[in-house]
């Protein structure tokens, strides 16, 4: 049998220590941390994905808004809602809800927003500081895998890491991180010859590719951690980019799609804006 990297438990559990940390500021009569999430336009999976960011905030204490901008919206109106929300000394977290309508491009949008509270980590300088292994914030996606990988105590030092995919959101960021905590990393893409034969060889495989099922059994040995992180809709289900029944019995531990990566992704927001309240509370005093 393999291990099952419970990822719903997991984020349970941070969530619990979460709740306590904000009631013991609650108790003190201090400010508590602040999540602003910006939605442009009605996309229904970012829909959705924002809904469940604000419910997990509402559970552990974690104020939370939602701002909704119609999808026509210019990229000057959403930087002035950023610009806003900069200067608002509520505001510890500051998150734009990717992918924008119509294709509009988010880097002028992500660089508008001030890094002390960019808690979803894509400001070019917390890009530089992942790269550099200096403390800054990291994608939740990303650190809520090695979050999960560290929870189970899956050994990363020394390891062999293949990362599937090679985004901005998921795949660029976990390469990084896993080198940083001394993995060996791989990192495959649509354009890599034969990638069996590199997941064949990892202790640990991170699946980013947004391909249902795509790594079967042939991908894999015994030895494999396999994470996860794909949401495909097939038929009206939710499956990952792993096929799990066909390769559940042979890897030796694996996250399952719905309640792995996922619950991950949204304790880490959580996570992150909490530590970004802490760090400018600390720098006002
Ligand atoms: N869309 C899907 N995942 C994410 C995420 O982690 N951050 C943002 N901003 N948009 C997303």
């Amino acid at each position: 049998m393999s291990i099952l990297l419970d990822g719903k438990q997991c984020a349970l559990d941070i969530e619990s220590t979460l709740k306590l940390d904000i009631e013991k500021l609650q108790a003190l009569g201090k400010r508590l941390p602040k999540l602003v999430v910006l939605l442009v336009g009605d996309n229904p999976a970012s829909v959705s994905y924002v809904t469940n960011k604000d419910k997990a905030c509402h559970r552990v204490g974690i104020l939370s808004e939602i701002i909704r901008l119609s999808e026509t919206s210019t990229e000057a109106m959403i930087i002035d809602e950023v610009i806003k929300l900069n200067k608002d000394d509520s505001v510890d977290g500051i998150l734009v809800q990717l992918p924008l309508p119509n294709r509009m491009p988010s880097k002028k949008i992500i660089e508008s927003i001030d890094p002390n509270k960019d808690v979803d980590g894509l400001h070019s300088v917390n890009v530089t500081k992942l790269v550099m292994n200096e403390k800054g914030f990291v994608p939740c996606t990303a650190k809520g895998v090695v979050t999960l990988l560290k929870t189970y105590h899956i050994p990363l030092q020394g390891a062999h890491a293949v990362v599937l995919g090679r985004s901005q959101l998921v795949g660029r960021p976990l390469a990084q991180l896993l080198t940083n905590e001394n993995c060996t990393v791989t990192v495959c893409h649509s354009k890599t010859i034969d990638i069996p034969q590199y997941t064949r060889m990892a202790d640990i495989v991170i699946a980013a590719i947004g391909q249902a099922k795509m790594v079967t059994k042939d991908y894999l040995s015994s030895k494999a951690a396999v994470v996860d992180v794909g949401i495909n809709k097939v038929d009206d289900k939710l499956v990952g980019d792993v096929d799990f029944e066909n390769v559940v019995d042979l890897v030796r531990a694996i996250s399952p799609v719905p309640k792995g990566v996922g619950p991950m992704t949204i304790v880490t927001l959580l996570q992150n804006t909490m530590e970004a309240y802490t760090l400018r509370e600390a720098h006002h005093g």
